[in-house]
């Protein structure tokens, strides 16, 4: 079945990281799946001299362990363009108006253009005020501008970069990514929790002791070094990806479904986090950074990497007890963790439930009920039960109920990108959420200097320091992914 959509994509840091290993794949999953067959066309532009035909070949490439055939990843190819442009040159904005303008007709796209800001956030003001100044905003089409993190780097500086922006474009038409709410089982966790009158009943401070959500990374910082110095794990991961998922599990449940009523309950309920300041930082907060006591490894100590400073005290892992004001969430701690260099890959949220003690089953005799929601390489929910293990005597044991999506669910970016064209911004962060979440990271950052907070090292290829685990242990809690 067709879903055509007209579309002119404008690419900026065509030649990137980026848009090599996700978008090119993405738009040609778009493209084998018919959301963009005929009229749709891509102008990659960047400094460097390319010419179209190593364009494509580069496009070409990108796509080669997912093509249907070489035919068919040929064709998708021949929709590309390259212009050199360096995005301070006022000219190379009007040749680019005049390739735009000539594919639109060539593909018949009507004016519909999507402007893709895959370059260093320090671009985002010039190029949205070219693109308005130069007239690639066209009077007959949708224009969107898609726009990638990290979006500004504490509230004062995203502020003032989010109103450059809006000289040019509309908050209607500014699409800010959070590739985490592309992901399959981000989009099930509304499901999941008001779809089901299950977990709906209980989703509460009644029944849930706590919660836990890992964002853990076997590797390390690797040639991002330069920018991971700027940013840290709490700029780079709990900003934007954590957050997004503490707003998920903490909002009250939306008045319908849809963006709008979705993106309140999200901002209540990012409102609602309780104060960080420094004299609660250290019991609630914990800063760790990888280094590695073997020698000759291959892994390399932080401080050692690629254009890192060798006194950098940047972290590289955080974890958290995060706390809502909400009365629904009274004494119930979020515990958060995320970072580099840790044992294994892997992006999960625990929900785990309170035990109930009575006559029949005395303390202890049953575990708690563990609703675990598989973000992460693998894909899945499973849910802990208690049940009677086989045979003659009545004793209890955990079982596991699991549930995989099937392996051919759309990826990230592919999802969010169909979203941009169809104007669905539901899975884009609007700018009161933005602005939430940084007062917030910038009250953790604040707190840490205030406070002079330490600096934990952390052996490379564990779950981080120990202090991470005492963060449960102080309330009797454990990891329960370790
Ligand atoms: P790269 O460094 O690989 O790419 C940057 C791009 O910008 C290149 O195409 C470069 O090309 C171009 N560029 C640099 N300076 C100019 C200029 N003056 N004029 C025009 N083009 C310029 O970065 P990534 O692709 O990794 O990242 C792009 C954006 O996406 C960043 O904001 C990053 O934070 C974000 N991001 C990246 C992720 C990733 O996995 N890579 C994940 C999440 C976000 P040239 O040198 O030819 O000009
Ligand atoms: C990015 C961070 O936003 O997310 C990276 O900048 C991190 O440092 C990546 O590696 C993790 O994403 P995923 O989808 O692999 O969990």
């Amino acid at each position: 079945m067709s879903h055509n959509k007209k579309a002119l994509f404008i690419i900026f840091g065509g030649t990137g990281d980026l848009a090599y290993r996700k978008l090119y794949p993405a738009l040609y999953k778009l493209y084998k799946n018919n959301y963009l067959n005929e009229n749709f066309a891509v102008i990659g532009t960047a400094r460097r001299e390319w010419s179209d035909s190593y364009y494509q070949e580069v496009v070409f490439d990108s796509i080669q362990e997912i093509k249907k055939s070489d035919e068919d990843a040929k064709q998708f190819a021949s929709h590309f363009r390259y212009q050199s442009h360096n995005v301070n040159d006022t000219e190379n904005y009007i040749s680019l108006l005049k390739l735009a303008d000539q594919l639109d007709e060539e593909y018949d796209i009507e004016g519909n253009r999507v402007f893709y800001l895959s370059v260093s956030p320090s671009f985002f003001g010039t190029v949205s005020s070219h693109l308005r100044a130069e007239n690639l905003i066209t009077k007959n089409g949708f224009n969107r501008l898609i726009i990638e993190k990290p979006f500004g780097t504490d509230f004062v500086n995203s502020d003032a970069l989010n109103n450059d922006i809006l000289e040019s474009f509309t908050e209607e038409q500014i699409y800010r990514i959070d590739h985490y709410l592309g992901k399959e089982m981000i989009q099930m966790l509304l499901a999941l929790r008001f779809g089901n009158p299950l977990f709906k009943q209980i989703w509460n401070k009644n029944f849930i002791s706590n919660i836990q959500v890992t964002l853990a990374e076997d590797i390390g910082v690797e040639e991002r070094g330069a920018y991971y110095e700027q940013s840290g794990a709490l700029r780079d991961m709990v900003q934007n990806h954590v957050l997004q998922i503490v707003s998920f599990l903490f909002m009250n449940e939306p008045e319908s479904n849809d963006s709008k009523s979705i993106r309140k309950a999200k901002v209540e309920a990012l409102k609602d986090l309780k104060a960080i300041n420094k004299e609660n930082i250290n019991l609630n907060f914990v800063r760790g950074q990888y280094s590695t006591s073997i020698e000759d490894s291959e892994i390399l100590d932080y401080i050692s990497e690629h254009e890192v400073d060798p006194e950098s005290d940047v972290e590289t892992f955080v974890a958290g007890k995060i706390e809502s004001a909400h009365e629904n969430w009274e004494g119930v701690p979020l515990y958060i963790r995320t970072g580099k260099r840790m044992r294994t890959k892997k992006t999960q949220i625990d929900i785990v439930f309170k035990q109930t003690t009575t006559n029949f089953f005395p303390k202890n005799e049953v575990k708690n009920n563990i609703l675990s929601i598989h973000i992460g390489p693998d894909e899945g929910l499973s849910l802990q039960l208690n049940n009677k293990k086989i045979g003659h005597a009545f004793d209890i044991e955990p079982v596991h109920l699991t549930y995989k999506p099937s392996a051919d669910a759309p990826d990230d970016y592919e999802r969010l990108i169909l979203s941009a064209l169809t104007g669905d911004k539901t899975n884009f962060v609007h700018w009161d959420e933005l602005a939430e979440s940084w007062k917030y990271i910038d009250s953790i950052r604040e707190a840490w200097i205030e406070a002079d907070s330490p600096l934990y090292l952390y052996e490379a290829n564990t779950n981080g320091p120990k202090e991470a685990n005492e963060l449960l242990e102080n309330d009797e809690n454990n990891w329960f992914w370790n």
